[in-house]
């Protein structure tokens, strides 16, 4: 059953339809997601708790080769990475876009192949390169000149590397001026407007131990239009002409970066993969068939459209308090498992779960327990009037970029991530205690 055969209000007003699809209500305000029922996983694992749907992550990796059956999927592991989730990923053939040794090294010994891995990073450490290369990881998206030689001289003059050259195309993008990086104003990639980008294109063809397989772009995060791709793709692919002009070289990949966006809240735009896909293909074709050039390859990184929708953050409220005209309910996590509305100014939908209550909706502001006024979870959101200490508040769409960004403020403890699939829970990653912060400081 999908949520839309549900006779409930709920699913009826369409307030479950940015809830993973497995979501169906149970008696008492609960929830259940994946079949496991939310105020159990609470009662279980107590919270602040994350529970992600596998089969929702599995069936939008599904999705995206569906769309896209001619495309190189990678996932971007930078939205939510254990090694849970390297498997699910790597069993329905989608490949890896990493950023750090760690997220390259936990992918690896979870058994993921290297070869379908790409390494990106705007500054590369030495130890990222390192195990790049130990572990011999599919392509390196080269973003800066210096990294050329730097590269080429790790690789050594036997060696041998694929990579692809990070170029902005001109395009501005994305939901927030903190995740457009399509132009110029910003740190990533070589610019194509300037020339440094056809300047470090030339250098790399001059190292033989490199071999550049492709050009790379990514022109921002939670993009919900298919235009901006369009217009970047048509430059992508005109840059590719140049270099085959000036050098004889047809680059056989174009790898489009990702930044598909999703809805947060019901009635919220999301990108339209189908559209995309579609439309993108057809722009290729075209634009390829305008320069006389053989279709690359075509490579996308989706991070959040795989896994943003399948997590839902759980919470308890601590205290209640009014304060003017403004009613704050705090609970147990905030910012520091869930950055993003400090950081973004993204809105979020929470929902009381576990009880029914009949009391009149008011507007409430969802707040954290850390030591800031900005640690604002959802503002302005319409909870029930009776909302108390103790309650339950369930934020969906929590998959992507909380707790891959969560810190250690306030030496709160980053929350678990417990797997919901087909009635049953289990954890992946376990909650960080008191004794994990205190093990790691080793001064006296
Ligand atoms: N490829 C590259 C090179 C990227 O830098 C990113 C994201 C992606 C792919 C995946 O983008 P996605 O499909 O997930 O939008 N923390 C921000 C988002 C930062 C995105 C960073 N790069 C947020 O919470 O909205």
């Amino acid at each position: 059953m999908t949520i839309t055969d549900l006779p409930d209000a709920l699913t009826a007003a369409g307030e479950l339809s940015v809830w993973p699809a497995s979501t169906t209500p149970l008696p008492h305000g609960d929830l259940a997601v994946g079949g496991v029922s939310l105020t159990e996983v609470a009662d279980r694992f107590d919270t602040p708790v994350y529970v992600l749907d596998e089969r929702e992550v599995r069936e939008r990796c599904r999705a995206y080769r569906a769309a896209l059956p001619e495309a190189e999927v990678l996932y971007a592991a930078k939205a939510f990475l254990s090694r849970a989730m390297v498997r699910w990923v790597e069993e329905e053939g989608l490949g890896l876009d990493v950023c750090s040794a760690g997220e390259l090294e936990l992918a690896v010994t979870a058994g993921f192949p290297a070869a379908r891995i790409v390494l990106h990073g705007n500054a590369k450490s030495p130890r990222d390169l390192e195990a790049a290369l130990r572990l011999g990881v599919g392509r390196i998206v080269i973003d800066s000149p210096s990294e050329i030689a730097r590269i080429a001289a790790a690789v050594g003059p036997d060696g041998h590397q694929k990579v692809l050259v990070r170029v902005v195309p001109g395009v501005s993008a994305g939901g927030h001026a903190k995740i457009r990086t399509g132009t110029e104003a910003q740190k990533f990639g070589l610019s194509l407007a300037d020339g440094s980008a056809q300047h470090a294109i030339a250098r790399v063809l001059d190292q033989p131990q490199l071999e550049l397989t492709g050009l790379h772009c990514h022109i921002g995060s939670q993009i919900t239009e298919v235009k901006p791709y369009l217009v970047a793709l048509r430059r992508m692919v005109g840059l590719m002409a140049r270099v085959r002009d000036a050098h004889g070289v047809v680059l056989p990949e174009l790898d489009m970066g990702g930044g598909h966006g999703i809805a947060y809240r019901p009635g919220e735009p999301a990108l339209d993969l189908t559209a995309l896909a579609r439309r993108m293909r057809a722009e290729l074709g075209e634009s390829c068939a305008a320069a006389g050039m053989p279709v690359p390859r075509l490579v996308i990184e989706p991070g959040r459209a795989v896994v943003g929708p399948a997590g839902v953050a759980l919470y308890r409220v601590l205290a209640v308090k009014h304060t003017g005209d403004t009613v704050f309910v705090a609970v147990d996590g905030g910012m520091s498992d869930n950055p993003r509305p400090a950081l973004y100014g993204v809105r979020y939908a929470p929902r009381l779960i576990g009880r029914h209550s009949t009391a009149a909706p008011r507007t409430t502001t969802v707040v954290g327990r850390h030591c800031e006024a900005g640690d604002v979870l959802a503002g302005g959101v319409e909870l029930p009037g009776d909302v108390r200490p103790g309650d339950l508040l369930a934020v969906p769409v929590a998959g992507a970029y909380q707790l891959s960004m969560a810190s250690g403020y306030n030496m709160v403890g980053r929350p678990p991530v417990i797997a919901v699939h087909e009635g049953t829970a289990r954890t992946l990653i376990r909650r960080e205690t008191l004794d994990d912060v205190r093990m790691r400081d080793i001064g006296g």
